[in-house]
């Protein structure tokens, strides 16, 4: 199957490539940039892909609020030029979206049925994204995911494992919940809808697909430095417990964003890693 992957150099589509060994033509910014959304139409007319795996995005939450347009060009009009060659040339399309797009009001986990309201501009750009994909395709599956961690570029993992190592003051707020995804197991999960794919099976919707277990940041922080610790990276550490309105960068994100992935382990009955195994098996990669 002649499949392209956006996103070539973040932390999704490098684990596509090297964790889920997913064979794809993977493209860079510098091959086609989503800044000029009919280049997006003039590459995908030149090579004529069957499957799109688009794991590009304006992923910068904070710098979107003060360059919205910028996010408006790659998380929505560029998915728009990749929705409309779908529809055109009969091809699938896998897309990525957020949490971000809910505004955390719902008390228990979002299921794929939730009415959308997204609080900042990130998320406002990643729905109209997820509605040019639903609204111009046939053939495409919308996998949101929460919170994601590899080993690979500037994720929230990284930044602590980075602060810790050098010995910085950690904080971790203990005010704001979301489901942690390991990269490595949602490229797994991404390179599984594609074996369906490719026997012919059309997988159409929206899908959650995160980490099993629902995690505060100071938890998820806590349980980073437990492994590092585990792995002898460090003797010891400290964590500041806080709430989100003392850390703040500006933005504004749901308090309690969790997802139900129901629809998605019964499909392909998952089991699930704990949140501490797969945090081990990235950081396996850092010792
Ligand atoms: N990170 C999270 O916590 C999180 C949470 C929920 C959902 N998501 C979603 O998951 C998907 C994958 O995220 P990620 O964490 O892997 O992102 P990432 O590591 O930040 O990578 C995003 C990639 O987008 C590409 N990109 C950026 N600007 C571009 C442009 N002008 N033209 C073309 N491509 C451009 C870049 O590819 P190149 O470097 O190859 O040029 C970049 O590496 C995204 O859809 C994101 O919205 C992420």
């Amino acid at each position: 199957m002649n499949i392209v992957v956006f996103g070539k150099n973040g932390q999704l589509a490098q684990s596509l490539r090297n964790q889920a060994n997913l064979d794809a033509n993977y493209v860079s910014s510098a091959e086609v940039d989503f800044m000029k959304p009919s280049r997006v139409s003039e590459f995908l007319n030149d090579i004529s892909p069957e499957l799109i795996i688009n794991c590009s995005a304006y992923t910068n939450v904070v710098a979107a609020e003060n360059d919205e347009e910028s996010a408006h060009k790659i998380n929505v009009e560029s998915v728009g030029k990749i929705s409309e060659f779908c529809n055109l040339n009969n091809a699938h399309f896998i897309h990525i979206s957020t949490e971000l797009v809910f505004d955390g009001e719902k008390k228990q986990p979002y299921t794929e049925d939730d009415p959308t309201n997204p609080l900042n501009v990130y998320g406002k750009t990643k729905m109209l994204g997820e509605q040019m994909v639903v609204n111009n395709c046939s053939k495409y599956a919308i996998l949101r995911t929460s919170w994601l961690y590899s080993h690979y570029g500037e994720n929230f993992l990284m930044k602590i494992f980075n602060a810790v190592l050098k010995g910085d003051q950690i904080y971790g707020v203990n005010d704001r919940f979301g489901n942690p995804t390991s990269a490595f197991e949602l490229a797994r999960i991404i390179s599984k809808l594609v074996e369906k794919i490719s026997k012919g099976e059309n997988i159409e919707g929206v899908f959650h697909c995160s980490g099993s277990e629902v995690s505060s940041r100071y938890n998820f922080v806590k349980m980073i430095c437990e492994v590092m610790k585990e792995k002898g990276l460090i003797s010891s550490y400290k964590i500041e417990e806080s709430v989100s309105n003392l850390i703040s960068d500006g933005v504004t994100r749901p308090e309690n964003a969790t997802f139900d992935c129901n629809k998605i382990t019964t499909l392909f009955d998952l089991r699930d890693k704990t949140l501490k195994n797969c945090i081990e098996e990235v950081i396996d990669y850092l010792v």
